[in-house]
């Protein structure tokens, strides 16, 4: 079977879409449209402020933009002259209905594949007689049957669609690095013939920068349930890190250092260890709660308790972190003047979907303090600026005690120790006298 040469069209100009399609046309040469119904995200995306930031997609869309990427509201166009269209809209949790507050909403997804059918008139592109439309969006197991479903019977006769998944692994902050070197690239489709001539044109685009032996093809069930487990697990091995930091302080030990004793250990291995003020990000807690909807819709009660937990671990140590600040401040921060650095779920991000420092705001809001946030937003060394900070300057002007709640443990503590800074991480033995709140 030949290699892809057609256009690529890709629905949903987001925090996926954008970056990833920008690599596709980097890599391929082939010519990439993203379209996006929100005209102010499409003007941004052709302007010299991009609408999110990422480390280096910047020089990628300056290198490709104009030239074979294309960014655009007309979605008709791009799904016509396009044989293999992404949709890579947002799923975020439904708000109302059955299975509120776990299942995704499929509501924009279910637009982008009427957009799609509607676009396919007589004559626009096809590969070897069908439509190939990727699920890039993380979705439910079994999505991509509804999808045809949805396809296949609004399409002018003849015409055949074969969906696809092929789930995005890529950590926002390093998305650029993640889509350049990939772990792997995961295609699910249908074993039909069809399917595999499908899983094998998109492997093929993906295989101008990808080793082959990095693409990995299943059935399409997997593939979408593959997505949902891989960031369940990252999440659970981060509730767990986080549960043991609790431990850790009662007990006087040192969660960094438990977390590199088993962190060499093969089987552990020591990413996601780092505790924290609770995980935060679009994806983790999304695809947790789809998952316990998924095993409560199978009716396997024990499984979905089991998954619920890493969320509800999750809560207790943001509430948990708030707690520790007021009950450390001598159980009042009413009319504190507390400065909080940095509010994105995480470092090299503007994104704050989710993000921690919201709930931790929050508590310390209704308990009447006066909170001042900064956030560098989009300078690639934020975390380190953190780190260099004129302390001791700082210390001068602070009321004393002078307290810092380090909920990253990325500063110094010992050298903020000796200008008499009265300094708590997460997971450190207690430092401060601490006065137990109710
Ligand atoms: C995640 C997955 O890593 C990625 O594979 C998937 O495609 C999308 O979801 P992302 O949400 O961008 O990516 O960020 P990630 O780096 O995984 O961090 C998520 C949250 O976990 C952040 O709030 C981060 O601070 C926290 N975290 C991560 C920890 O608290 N400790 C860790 O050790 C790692
Ligand atoms: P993600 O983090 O998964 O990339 P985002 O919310 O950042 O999600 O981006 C999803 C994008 O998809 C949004 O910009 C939204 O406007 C767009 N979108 C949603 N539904 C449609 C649709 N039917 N057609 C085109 N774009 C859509």
């Amino acid at each position: 079977q030949p290699p892809y040469t057609g256009k690529i069209c890709c629905i949903g100009a987001g925090y996926v879409g954008g970056p990833t399609m920008a690599m596709v046309a980097l890599k391929t040469g082939l010519t990439v449209t993203v379209v996006d119904l929100n005209k102010q995200r499409i003007d941004a995306w052709n302007s010299d402020r991009l609408p999110i930031y990422e480390p280096g997609l910047e020089e990628v869309v300056k290198q490709t933009r104009g030239k074979n990427l294309f960014f655009s509201t007309d979605v008709e166009a791009a799904v016509r002259d396009a044989a293999i269209i992404f949709v890579s809209v947002n799923t975020p949790t439904k708000e109302y209905g059955f299975g509120k507050g776990r299942a995704a909403d499929l509501t924009y997804w279910e637009g982008a594949a009427r957009s799609i059918s509607k676009a396919t008139v007589p004559g626009s592109a096809l590969f070897q007689g069908f439509k190939i439309v990727v699920e890039k969006s993380t979705v439910p197991v079994s999505t991509a049957d509804a999808m045809t479903c949805v396809l296949q019977e609004n399409c002018p006769a003849g015409v055949h669609f074969q969906v696809l998944s092929n789930p995005e692994f890529l950590a926002e902050g390093t998305a650029i690095a993640d889509l350049t070197q990939p772990d792997r690239v995961l295609i699910g489709g249908s074993m039909s013939k069809e399917g595999i001539m499908a899983i094998e044109a998109l492997a093929s685009v993906y295989a101008h920068w990808v080793p082959r032996e990095r693409i990995v093809k299943s059935n399409v069930w997997s593939a979408e349930l593959s997505k949902l487990v891989a960031n369940a697990f990252l999440a659970q091995r981060i509730s767990s890190v986080n549960a043991l930091s609790e431990l850790c302080e009662a007990t006087g030990a040192d969660i960094d250092h438990v977390a590199s004793a088993i962190g060499s250990d093969p089987g552990i291995g020591p990413k996601f260890l780092k505790c924290g003020p609770g995980f935060g990000g679009s994806c983790f807690q999304k695809d947790i709660l789809n998952l316990v909807y998924l095993c409560q819709s199978a009716g396997l009660t024990d499984v979905a308790e089991y998954w619920l937990q890493v969320i509800r671990m999750n809560d207790h140590q943001k509430r948990r972190f708030g707690k520790l600040i007021v009950d450390t401040m001598f159980n009042t921060i009413n009319d504190k003047k507390i400065a909080v650095l940095g509010f994105a779920f995480k470092a090299d991000t503007g994104d704050t979907r989710e993000s921690p420092a919201i709930d931790i705001c929050g508590t310390m809001l209704n308990e009447n303090a006066k909170v001042t946030v900064f956030d560098p937003e989009v300078t690639e060394d934020q975390v380190l600026q953190f780190r260099d900070l004129d302390y001791r300057r700082i210390f001068d002007t602070m009321c004393k005690p002078a307290f810092i709640f380090d909920g990253r443990n990325i500063l110094d503590h010992d050298q903020l120790q000796s200008i008499g800074f009265r300094i708590q991480g997460l997971g450190k033995p207690k430092t401060l006298e601490i006065v137990s709140g109710s």
